[in-house]
C-alpha cells in the first residue's frame, strides 16, 4: 500500500508531494519466525537505498501506548525552563536529559545545499534550533568502554511517577521494531540477519522525543529542527501531532514525510550509511512550522491549551566501542577507502561538536 500523502503548505506554497512511501507490514515476518515475508525484507532494503527511509506498520506496538507517551512528553515540555534545567547535562554534550532550545546547532552543508535544485533547498537558518529535545538513555551498558559520557545514568524527571513505566515500555517497543527492521534489511540485501544489529548489542540508544512550542514558534516557514543528518544509526519515528517533517530522496528531491497512524518510520542515520559504504545514505531532513498546523495551533491557543509539536522519536545507535567500516557485500575496495574504520564513540564525538552539543 502507497502512502497518500496530504498536501502541506510551507508559506502557503504547495509543497511536492510524489514521493512513494510503500507502508511495509512486518506481520508476516514476524508470525512466521522469519521463514516468510521475505518480500517485505526486500522492500525495506530497496526503500532504504533509495530514500533512505522506510515506513513500516508492526503488529506489536500497542495501539495506545504512542498517545501516552506523546502526551507525557508534553507535558514535561510545557513545564517552566526552571523545572527542567536540572535535567540538563551539559558537560556530557547533553547526552542524557534536557536540551533548552538554542543549544544545536545545524552543520553548515554548502555542498549538499549547492547541488540542490531550486524548490528542494532548505530552509535556511541563522540562529541554532528552536527545538528542545529530552534524551532517555535506554538499551544493555556496555561490560566496558571507552566512552563512559556517552553511556550516561538516565535522568528521572521527578515530577512525573509515570516515567519510568511510559518511557520503558515506549523504548522497549521501538527497539524492538527497529532491531526486526535491520534485520530483515540485512536479509533484503541478501546477507546474514545480524549483519547490522550486530553493531547495537551495547549501543547508548536514545528515546529522543523533541518539543517545539508552536505558540512561539509557530510562524509558517520557521525552522524548528535546521537541515541534517542524524549521527546515529538509524531514527525511528511514530505520527507526530503536528505536520512539518521534511525529508530529501537520494536524487535530492524534498517531501513532507507523513506517517500514518499506527505505522513507524524509520530513517537512515551516518552509522548505517558508513556500514554499508553509502550504499544506503543518511536521510537528510529538516522539520519546520507549516500552515497546515495553524488551525491546530489556533484551536489549541484559543482552549487555554500550549501547542507543543512533540516528535517521539528513538535513535539507535552503534555500540560506541565497535569499529564501524563496510561490511558484508558492502565491504568493497571503493568503499572501504571512502569509509575507513573509526570507533563508533569517536565518530559520534566528533559530530556532537560539529552541531555544538559539546563545546570545547
Ligand atoms: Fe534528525
Amino acid at each position: 500500500m502507497a502512502i497518500a500523502l496530504a498536501p502541506t503548505l510551507v508559506r502557503g506554497k504547495p509543497e511536492r508531494m510524489s514521493v512513494d512511501l510503500p507502508v511495509i507490514d512486518l506481520s508476516v515476518y514476524l508470525k512466521s519466525g522469519g521463514k516468510e515475508g521475505g518480500d517485505t525484507c526486500e522492500a525495506i532494503a530497496r526503500s532504504l537505498q533509495k530514500n533512505g527511509i522506510a515506513i513500516v506498520r508492526d503488529p506489536r506496538l500497542p495501539e495506545n501506548l504512542p498517545r501516552r507517551f506523546a502526551s507525557l512528553m508534553e507535558r514535561y515540555f510545557a513545564q517552566p525552563d526552571a523545572l527542567k534545567a536540572p535535567d540538563a547535562r551539559p558537560k556530557i554534550g547533553y547526552q542524557v536529559g534536557w536540551t533548552p532550545s538554542f543549544i544545536e546547532r545545524a552543520k553548515a552543508r554548502p555542498d549538499v545545499v549547492a547541488k540542490l535544485s531550486e524548490g528542494h533547498k532548505p530552509t535556511p537558518i541563522t540562529t541554532a534550533d528552536p527545538k528542545e529535545r529530552f534524551f532517555a538513555a535506554i538499551g544493555k551498558k556496555p561490560p566496558t568502554t571507552r566512552f563512559d559520557w556517552l553511556n550516561a545514568e538516565p535522568v528521572m524527571p521527578a515530577a512525573f511517577p509515570e516515567w519510568y513505566d511510559i518511557t520503558g515500555a515506549w523504548s522497549t517497543n521501538m527497539v524492538c521494531t527497529v532491531h526486526t527492521l535491520l534485520e530483515m534489511a540485512a536479509r533484503g540485501f541478501g546477507e546474514r540477519s545480524d549483519l547490522f544489529t550486530s553493531f547495537l548489542e551495547y549501543g547508548p540508544h536514545l528515546l529522543a522525543p523533541t518539543g517545539s512550542n508552536l505558540a512561539k514558534y509557530g510562524t509558517p516557514g520557521t525552522v524548528l529542527a535546521g537541515f541534517h543528518d542524524d549521527l546515529n544509526f538509524l531514527t525511528a519515528h511514530t505520527q507526530s501531532n503536528y505536520p512539518g517533517l521534511r525529508a530529501w530522496t537520494r536524487e535530492g528531491e524534498s517531501f513532507f514525510a507523513k506517517v500514518p497512524e499506527g505505522c513507524i518510520l524509520v530513517q537512515a542515520g551516518q552509522q548505517l550509511e558508513y556500514v554499508t559504504g553509502g550504499a544506503v545514505l543518511c536521510g537528510l531532513h529538516e522539520v519546520l512550522a507549516v500552515e497546515a498546523a495553524q488551525e491546530k495551533i489556533r484551536t489549541e491557543i484559543a482552549q487555554g491549551r500550549a501547542p507543543w509539536r512533540i516528535s517521539s522519536t528513538l535513535f539507535a545507535t552503534a555500540s560506541s566501542d565497535e569499529r564501524l567500516c563496510p561490511v558484508g557485500k558492502f565491504a568493497t575496495d571503493e568503499a572501504l577507502a571512502t569509509y575507513p574504520g573509526i570507533l563508533a564513540g569517536d565518530q559520534v564525538a566528533r559530530e556532537l561538536e560539529a552541531i555544538e552539543l559539546v563545546r570545547n
